[in-house]
C-alpha cells in the first residue's frame, strides 16, 4: 500500500471506534512514516487503538471539544463522529441535533481559530431519492432527521471553509473485527440464515475502505466544498446482498425480495439515493474505486 503522510501533521479523527473512523486511523497509522493520529471515541473510557492518542470526548458537551481541539491543536480533522442510526434520530432529535450540528459547528470554530483542515462524513441521505443520480449542485431535501441533521452541519462546514464528502452506504467489514450491519448480513448468509431484502431502493455502495483512502487523501489536499463520491456501481440493497452471498460462497443463504413499501417506518424510506461523483472523477481520476469483486476477495478471505 502506497500511503505517505507528512510525519510532522497531526491528524484528529472523530467516530474513531466507527466504522469509517476505524478504517481512517488505522490507513494513518499505516502511514510509511506515520503522522500523530489523536483518534477522539463517545464511548466511556476510551477504546485503546496502539499507535493512536485515544480520549473519550462526548460531542454533546461542546467545552470539551474545544479544549481538546485546543490541546491537540490537530492541522487535519476527520469529523466523522455522527448520531447515524435513522431510526435512533428519529426517536431523539434533539440529541440528533447537538451531537450531528452542534458538535460539528464548535468542531469547525475550533478548527479555525488554529488554522486546522475539516473533512466531514456527510450523506446521500440529505437527498429526496426522486431524482437520482444527484450531483453536488442539487437541491438538498431530505426526508428523514437524520438526513436534515446532516444537511444543517453540511452548511457550517461549507461556510467554516471545509470539505464535506458526501459519501453513499458503506458496505465492509471494521477495522476492529467490531460486528457491522453487512458483516452480520454474511454470517447470516453462510449461517444459511434468511434475509429479507429490498429489490426497490437503490444506492451507489462504496467499499468503506475506499472512502478511508479517497477521505484521507482529499483531506491531504485544497479541496474545500462539497464533493460526491460514489461507489462504481448502482446496485439495490438485494443485488448488493446477493453480490455477497455469491463472494463468500453462501449458495444456500435465503434471500427474500420485498419491496421497501412493505415494511413499516417511521420516516419514508428514500428509492434511489445514487450519487453522480463526475466532479470528483474529473478533478481526482487517481483516486479510483475498487470494484465490488475485488473487495469481496478480501472481505471473503477475511471471514476465512
Ligand atoms: N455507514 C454508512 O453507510 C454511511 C453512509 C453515508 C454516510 N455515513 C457517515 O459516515 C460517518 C461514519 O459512519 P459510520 O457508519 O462509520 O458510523 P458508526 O459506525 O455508527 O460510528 C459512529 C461513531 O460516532 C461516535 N459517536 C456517536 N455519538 C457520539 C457522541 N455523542 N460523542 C462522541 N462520539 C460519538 C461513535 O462513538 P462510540 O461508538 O465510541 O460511542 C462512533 O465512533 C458518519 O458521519 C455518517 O453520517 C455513513
Amino acid at each position: 500500500m502506497h500511503n505517505t503522510i507528512d510525519p510532522s501533521q497531526r491528524w484528529l479523527v472523530t467516530g474513531a471506534t466507527g466504522q469509517l473512523g476505524g478504517h481512517l486511523v488505522r490507513r494513518l497509522l499505516a502511514a510509511t512514516d506515520p503522522p500523530r493520529v489523536f483518534a477522539w471515541t463517545g464511548r466511556k473510557p476510551a477504546a485503546r487503538i496502539d499507535g493512536a492518542e485515544c480520549s473519550h470526548i462526548d460531542l454533546t458537551d461542546v467545552a470539551a471539544i474545544g479544549a481538546a481541539i485546543d490541546a491537540a491543536r490537530p492541522t487535519h480533522i476527520l469529523h466523522v463522529a455522527a448520531m447515524t442510526a435513522v431510526g435512533d434520530a428519529f426517536s431523539n432529535p434533539e440529541l440528533a441535533r447537538r451531537i450531528n450540528v452542534d458538535a460539528t459547528a464548535r468542531i469547525m470554530a475550533a478548527a479555525r481559530e488554529i488554522g486546522a483542515r475539516v473533512a466531514f462524513s456527510s450523506t446521500d441521505m440529505v437527498f429526496s431519492g426522486d431524482a437520482a443520480p444527484y450531483r453536488e449542485s442539487d437541491a438538498v431535501q431530505p426526508l428523514s432527521v437524520y438526513g436534515r441533521t446532516k444537511a444543517l452541519a453540511e452548511e457550517a462546514v461549507v461556510s467554516g471553509g471545509g470539505l464535506v464528502l458526501r459519501i453513499p452506504l458503506l458496505y465492509g467489514l471494521a477495522a476492529d473485527g467490531r460486528a457491522t450491519t453487512f458483516a452480520n448480513q454474511l454470517t447470516a448468509l453462510r449461517g444459511g440464515g434468511e434475509l429479507k431484502l429490498f429489490t426497490d431502493e437503490f444506492r451507489t455502495p462504496l467499499w468503506v475502505e475506499d472512502a478511508a483512502r479517497i477521505m484521507i487523501a482529499l483531506a491531504s489536499s485544497a479541496t474545500t466544498g462539497v464533493r460526491h463520491v460514489a461507489g462504481p456501481q448502482r446496485l439495490s440493497r438485494a443485488e448488493l446482498v446477493a453480490a455477497a452471498a455469491q463472494a463468500i460462497g453462501a449458495t444456500h443463504a435465503k434471500l427474500l425480495p420485498i419491496s421497501r413499501l412493505e415494511i413499516p417506518a417511521a420516516e419514508p424510506r428514500p428509492a434511489d439515493l445514487s450519487l453522480d461523483d463526475a466532479l470528483l472523477r474529473g478533478e481526482r481520476p487517481d483516486l479510483g474505486r475498487t470494484t465490488f469483486s475485488v473487495a469481496a476477495r478480501s472481505f471473503a478471505a477475511k471471514i476465512g
